[in-house]
């Protein structure tokens, strides 16, 4: 529904914990290249209500946005030329959470993999599946998907592990507009595979989690000191190195252009000493962070000039918000008592009830259910089952779940049966909606 003619790029940044080196690699540095390009607009936002979910310490969550903010300014973004804002600044985001969480089936959100993860931990220790399980987790898709749609993004630039985030984004938006009409733009996500995954000090991926990381922007000594850390096998000096699996070898590729990458890999085989080749990845790294470490440690040092920075991003934000929540309030009917109802419902919405599943058994002695429209057209023909329990299955989860159960039961459709067509998605909202199929 955007009438313009640029993309929409929009990312969000939990704010929880200190940006390290994997971070500006593998999403800072791309993502300020990025903003340069013409013909895009974008949008990056500090999600802090996202941090809640993970971290209750309210020192650590303050601290985080300033440092996350600061880093991504010191890293060249340049607040003119994009959206740059905190999350939590803008009160229409959960309001647009809730009108999405009513249209979310909760089936979606049970196969959600962060909350499955948690579930599987709890049950492998014996737990109670539930324990500490948060509804705040249990929701987190949902949250994300009202960032996204907010702002009509067209694409969204994350790592591989939030593809299922998009996806289910996308299964939100599609009942949504179903429901109410076309109204929100149907997000894609951007996985980039070229872009560098930085190995940590121990040669594993660089993550938090590992606690194996290189902060972004420590002061000059302590890089050095840190890099000085990362493992290496024991090899001599003059005995030539292995650049495969070498940590040292790939982060120096990841700020190194190919020439020096490849006189890198000269000294590795010449037998450079581990001492001499940390200090050369120390000067590279150094080369290209020294000159922002300067400006981040001034806005640290000023934390009244990034909030005014993240105000005036979430002034720019609020102006598209603010009226695209009230067009979505009145979509919903949350509107003034005396407005006329601007209906979007298609005709074919509004219409009675049309569609119906059949179960039956064929000749061959099994069991079979088709779901047919108005016109009697079949839009979903199953295999056969062996039982009609099986059969009741499948319909019972598209009855109850709708069009996000499509993707699970693929595999019991006859090929000829086309999951992605809008007839089926708009027969199985309506049934999902009003149980009426
Ligand atoms: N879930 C994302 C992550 O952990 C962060 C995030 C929150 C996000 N909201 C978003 C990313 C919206 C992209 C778009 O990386």
């Amino acid at each position: 529904m955007t009438s313009s003619a640029t993309t929409r790029s929009l990312t969000g940044i939990t704010t929880t914990g200190t940006p390290h080196l994997g971070n500006y690699v593998g999403a800072i540095r791309p993502a300020v290249r990025a903003s340069r390009q013409p013909q895009v607009e974008n949008f990056y936002f500090l999600a802090d209500f996202h941090a809640l979910i993970k971290c209750d310490d309210p020192e650590r969550i303050q601290r985080s946005t300033l440092e996350i903010a600061a880093s991504w300014l010191a890293a060249g973004l340049d607040p003119a030329k994009v959206t740059f804002y905190r999350q939590s600044d803008i009160p229409e985001i959960p309001e647009l959470t809730w009108l999405l969480t009513c249209v979310t089936g909760k089936g979606i959100l049970n196969r959600a993999h962060a909350y499955k993860a948690a579930l599987d931990k709890n049950e492998a220790a014996g737990q109670d599946p539930d324990f500490e399980v948060t509804a705040g987790l249990f929701m987190y898709p949902v949250l994300m998907a009202a960032d996204i749609l907010m702002f009509k993004a067209h694409r969204v630039p994350v790592g591989r592990d939030q593809v299922q985030h998009l996806e289910m984004a996308r299964d939100i938006a599609q009942r949504f507009n179903h429901l109410y009409g076309e109204r929100l733009v149907l997000p894609e996500a951007v996985v980039d595979d070229n872009v560098a995954l930085l190995p940590g000090l121990d040669g594993r991926k660089m993550s938090k989690s590992y606690d194996n990381t290189i902060a972004l922007f420590s002061p000059r000594e302590q890089l050095r000191k840190q890099i000085m850390g990362i493992v290496t096998d024991s090899r001599a000096p003059g005995e030539p190195k292995e650049t495969e699996g070498s940590a040292l070898f790939s982060i120096y590729r990841a700020f190194a252009n190919q020439a020096e990458s490849a006189s890198f890999a000269k000294a590795f085989a010449d037998g450079i000493s581990w001492g001499d080749a940390k200090q050369q990845l120390f000067e590279r790294i150094d080369h290209e962070i020294g000159p922002m470490r300067e400006r981040y440690q001034h806005l640290i040092s000023h934390p009244a000039e990034v909030e005014e920075i993240l105000q005036a991003g979430a002034e720019k934000a609020r102006a598209m918000a603010i009226p695209f929540m009230a067009e979505l309030r009145t979509a919903v009917g949350l509107r003034a008592l005396g407005a006329k109802a601007a209906s979007t419902r298609s005709k074919e919405q509004s219409k009675g009830s049309v569609a119906q599943f059949k179960q039956y058994r064929e000749k061959d002695g099994r069991f079979y259910f088709k779901l047919t429209d108005a016109s009697g057209q079949v839009l979903i023909q199953s295999k056969g089952f062996d039982s009609p329990q099986e059969a009741g299955q499948a319909v019972k989860r598209l009855q109850s779940e709708g069009s996000a159960a499509l993707a699970d039961l693929q595999e019991v459709f006859e090929p000829s049966t086309n999951v992605k067509t809008e007839a089926i998605y708009e027969v199985l909202e309506r049934a999902f909606r009003e149980k009426n199929v």
